[in-house]
């Protein structure tokens, strides 16, 4: 139950944690899970809860995850999370943390963190000794909804407001107050992770909730969200379409397309390693790739997808610029454009996406089902999407109360995301720093790139992850004050379990240059590269 007690003893606790050094005893609670039924929300002022499952899971002294309660429920009625929480307060550090979901979401993910690569992810929090809770953001998705479904959303701004912020803030507000209910003490810091749409709840919860998170870790959040879905997406749509539907590229000629495009650039950093690093300065002309006389394989076929490949690293335009948006595919992200390949596993599917969420998501006024993205009338929709946008979105830049209470973000990216691509997260950055310098933004917000790393983390192909502990260094830096100057990526075959290699990145404004003479997939790599100042660019 709720000591009154510790509001008497530490009574700012609960606001000001990041800037306090918080000493607090929980190890006189025990175990007492099934009072989690009894918990309402934070007395029902916004966060009204009903908890709907309570489970005590035992710890398991193999893997050295504590004994914690699993539970589950509703906030308002509408956003289903998911809580695990360390049973007995000696296994409890004091830290509250959440996750964020992918796409349209509609699933919970209690152990499966977006872009983590890892099956384990709660149990990775609990061994923390940190709360670990993930929420569906307002929807559950039926049998035949997917992460690429919108139709949730489709006259409901109930649903959208609940996806763009609401459920993301009710459940750090409910998560904290449950944390209290059950521990009789205040979260000393919380935690945020997300990547994708994810990585927008972090931003968007930086922004408009500043006072939620201390720490928080964004990936190649989707911002801007209606930018990329009703005006990028149909762009690219269309290009990778003929009028009739049929689509021109294939996986054969995605590869093609990488292949050229590693062979143009890869040694822009210094070594020839296959990935492209520093991927605007690319210069890649897909006519260098289309098949000479005689020649039948590692080449387009034709000039219809030569010129499908160069829209595709293209931009829309119409009546009135040349770049309706400021951001288009890089060259080494080809692999990723799978889903506008005519034989991926489920062709067409980024046109779904790019129609689904015109018609359901982008609109003040939602489209007639029978809209197409042939439909799109580029000279007035690309400035209709505003009005959505501002619901998914917030001022993104320099983060000023965020920043003021001491709240911390490591920020990423890879530069072969072929989904998010990498120039929306690298403008955003740009920005903050131009406006409030680097130095000041490097206090508090630092954004890392990698070479080749594909949308959630992972290969393009899903089977390499790039790993490092960002909860260690957002930990660090939020509770002992330690920036990230360097951190290492660890690339992580999942295939055969095995590491592939290491390598140092440093926060933009400065990247990784290679001074080695050959890599041995050792940590020792680590010591051949050296960070050098990016020139700068314009995506
Ligand atoms: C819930 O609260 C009621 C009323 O205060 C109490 O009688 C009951 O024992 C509590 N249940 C649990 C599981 O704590
Ligand atoms: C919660 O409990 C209900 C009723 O016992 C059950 O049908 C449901 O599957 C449970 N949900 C979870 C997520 O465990
Ligand atoms: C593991 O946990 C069980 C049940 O809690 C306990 O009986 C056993 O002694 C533990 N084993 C070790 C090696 O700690
Ligand atoms: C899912 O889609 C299939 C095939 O279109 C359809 O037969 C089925 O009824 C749908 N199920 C639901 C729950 O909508
Ligand atoms: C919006 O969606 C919610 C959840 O599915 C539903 O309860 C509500 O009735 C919907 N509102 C409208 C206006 O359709
Ligand atoms: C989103 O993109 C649209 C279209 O490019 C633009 O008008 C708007 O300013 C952008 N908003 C944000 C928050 O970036
Ligand atoms: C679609 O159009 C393309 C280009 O004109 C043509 O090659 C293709 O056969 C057409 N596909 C269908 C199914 O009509
Ligand atoms: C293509 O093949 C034909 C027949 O083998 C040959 O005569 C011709 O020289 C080849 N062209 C080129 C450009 O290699
Ligand atoms: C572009 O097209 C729109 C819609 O037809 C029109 O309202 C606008 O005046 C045009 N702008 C220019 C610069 O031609
Ligand atoms: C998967 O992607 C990685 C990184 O691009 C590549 O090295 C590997 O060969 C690919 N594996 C398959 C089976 O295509
Ligand atoms: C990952 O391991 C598998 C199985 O050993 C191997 O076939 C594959 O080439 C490896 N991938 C990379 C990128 O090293
Ligand atoms: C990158 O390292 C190479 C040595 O591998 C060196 O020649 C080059 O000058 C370095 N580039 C920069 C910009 O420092």
């Amino acid at each position: 139950m709720k000591s009154l007690l510790a509001f008497a003893v530490f009574p700012l606790a609960a606001v000001y944690a990041a800037c306090t050094d918080l000493d607090f005893d929980y190890s006189d609670v025990t175990e007492h899970c099934g009072d989690l039924f009894n918990f309402t929300g934070d007395a029902g002022l916004e966060a009204p809860t009903v908890v709907t499952n309570v489970t005590y899971i035992p710890a398991d002294n193999e893997t050295d995850v504590p004994a914690y309660c699993e539970v589950y429920g509703y906030i308002d009625g509408y956003t289903k999370f998911a809580l695990a929480l360390p049973a007995e307060g000696k296994d409890w550090s004091g830290n509250f943390q959440s996750q964020g979901c992918g796409g349209s979401c509609g699933i919970l993910g209690l152990y499966y963190v977006y872009g983590y690569g890892s099956l384990g992810w709660a149990y990775d929090i609990l061994k923390r000794g940190w709360i670990a809770s993930s929420n569906d953001m307002g929807h559950e998705n039926g049998a035949n909804d997917t992460l690429s479904t919108w139709s949730f959303f489709r006259n409901n701004r109930t649903e959208e407001y609940l996806f763009a912020s609401l459920s993301t803030h009710q459940t750090a507000v409910m998560g904290k107050a449950m944390a209290e209910f059950y521990y009789g003490k205040p979260v000393k810091r919380s935690y945020f992770r997300g990547g994708s749409t994810g990585g927008r709840q972090a931003l968007v919860a930086a922004a408009r909730y500043p006072h939620d998170y201390d720490g928080i870790i964004a990936g190649y959040a989707a911002i801007n969200e209606t930018a990329i879905g009703a005006i990028q997406f149909v762009y690219l749509a269309q290009a990778s379409t003929y009028e009739n539907g049929t689509q021109i590229l294939y996986q054969e000629d995605l590869r093609t397309l990488n292949a050229g495009a590693i062979k143009a650039c890869d040694a822009n950093d210094g070594l020839v390693d296959g990935m492209i690093d520093l991927a605007y300065e690319c210069v890649f002309d897909p006519l260098d790739v289309l098949c000479t006389a005689n020649q039948t394989s590692g080449c387009l076929s034709s000039m219809d997808k030569v010129n499908a490949a160069r829209a595709m690293y293209g931009y829309p335009s119409n009546n009135v610029t040349d770049k309706v948006i400021p951001v288009a595919y890089l060259p080494g992200s080809e692999l990723e454009w799978s889903m506008w390949a005519a034989d991926y596993a489920s062709p067409n599917y980024g046109v779904h996406f790019a129609q689904n969420f015109s018609i359901n998501a982008a609109y003040q006024k939602d489209l007639p089902w029978t809209w197409t993205i042939r439909d799109q009338d580029w000279d007035t929709m690309p400035y209709e999407t505003g009005f959505m946008e501002d619901i998914y979105s917030a001022d993104f830049t320099a983060l000023n109360v965020f920043r003021a209470r001491g709240g911390k973000l490591i920020h990423y990216q890879g530069w072969g995301d072929g989904n998010v691509a990498a120039g929306w997260n690298y403008n955003l950055y740009k920005t903050s720093a131009d406006l409030i310098g680097i130095d000041n933004l490097a206090d508090f917000h630092r954004f890392f790139l990698y070479p080749q790393m594909a949308h959630i983390d992972l290969s393009d192909n899903s089977t390499v992850a790039w790993r490092v502990d960002y909860y260690d260094l957002i930990e660090d830096w939020v509770e002992n004050g330690v920036a990230p100057d360097k951190l290492v990526i660890e690339r992580y075959n999942l295939t055969s379990e095995e590491t592939i290699d290491y390598r140092p990145y440093w926060p933009y404004p400065y990247t990784s240059n290679y001074t080695g003479s050959g890599l041995t997939g050792n940590y020792s790599d680590v010591e051949d590269w050296e960070p050098i100042l990016v020139s700068e660019c314009e995506n």
